[in-house]
């Protein structure tokens, strides 16, 4: 059997047990391409929590990372989430530990907490508000303006907040995603040197973010053609905007989905060596093995989702 046929027939069976368990696939722009082809929802951190709350499914298969598929148990304690590889985790998210978070708490008392998503279930119980790359801001604009924030853990994610709300009383917790801290600005000057048309696309947790908007104020880059936006705002960007080609700062797995959306138009990737190995640890075997075997089910303690499910609640509600 080719490669192509092995594949096709894994997806008829997926498709099988899918219908079977009453299961939903949902999966993160940077999986595989061919996870990204049989996702029954394709999408950012906050478009998955959402259709993670809203399925009317049994069986959830997570396609993405832990932390996801945390955030799905907890906005659904009584369906089955499935994780079809439990080594699938995060950099970020193991850039804070709860007890980190308690001791950070005790030197800021009456701070308000945002966590970031990319943080584990025992954080987020911690926390008063979750966000996403998508609305953090509005999160942060959403805090009355005389009270202190810590935001944790990403630090770029933390400077571009802090940058478009102009909040002072922001307090950043020095983690990092190892793969975008990856993405340096010389990377993204060199490729912009090679395609002088292309728009610009940073998601914010990059190394070059920062300095992006640096580069934006000074006028160096022009500001109608560079944009700091989530996975999901730089797929419907990529597909609104006029231009042809696109420098894409970013994990490039979401590149397939561009390319597939705009067959037309140029992704570039800023770093092609900005591959997650913790998205690409999801296969199509695996996916499969999940649902025929129940595995690898997550859950989370029944107290500390009580407690984290507020902070995810008001995510979901705001932006
Ligand atoms: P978004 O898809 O929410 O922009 O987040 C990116 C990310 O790093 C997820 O791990
Ligand atoms: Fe975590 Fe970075 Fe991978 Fe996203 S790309 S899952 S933040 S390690």
């Amino acid at each position: 059997m080719s490669v192509t046929e092995m594949k096709s027939s894994l997806v008829e069976e997926i498709k099988e047990w899918k219908r079977k368990r009453n299961a939903i696939l949902l999966a993160h722009n940077y999986q595989l391409p061919e996870i990204q082809d049989i996702a029954d929802v394709l999408g950012d951190s906050l478009a998955l929590a959402r259709a993670a709350g809203n399925t009317s499914a049994d069986v959830i298969v997570f396609c993405g990372v832990h932390f996801m598929a945390e955030t799905a148990a907890i906005l659904n304690p009584e369906k089955t989430v499935l994780l079809p590889d439990l080594e699938a985790g995060c950099s970020l998210a193991d850039s804070i530990t709860v007890d980190q978070l308690r001791e950070w708490k005790a030197e800021h008392p009456g701070a308000v907490v945002v966590a970031y998503v990319n943080t584990t279930a025992e954080v987020k119980a911690e926390s008063d508000y979750c966000c996403t790359s998508s609305n953090a801001v509005e999160i942060v604009r959403s805090i009355p303006e005389d009270k202190e924030i810590l935001f944790l853990p990403d630090m770029f994610l933390g400077s571009f907040v802090k940058n478009e709300t102009g909040r002072e009383n922001m307090h950043i917790w020095l983690g990092e995603c190892h793969v975008h801290a990856g993405i340096a600005s010389h990377q993204v000057e060199g490729v912009l040197t090679q395609h002088p048309e292309a728009e610009l696309l940073v998601h914010p947790e990059c190394g070059c973010s920062t300095s992006s908007m640096y580069l934006v104020s000074e006028g160096v880059l022009p500001a109608e053609k560079t944009h700091i936006l989530s996975t999901g705002n730089m797929l419907k960007h990529s597909k609104n905007s006029d231009a042809e080609e696109f420098i894409v700062a970013t994990e490039v797995g979401i590149i397939h989905q561009m390319q597939k959306q705009n067959p037309e138009k140029r992704f570039v990737p800023a770093n092609p060596e900005a591959v997650c190995p913790f998205m690409k640890m999801i296969t199509l075997e695996k996916v499969l093995a999940a649902l025929k075997e129940n595995k690898h089910i997550i859950t989370v303690p029944a107290d500390t989702a009580e407690r984290a499910k507020l902070a995810i609640k008001r995510m979901v509600s705001i932006g």
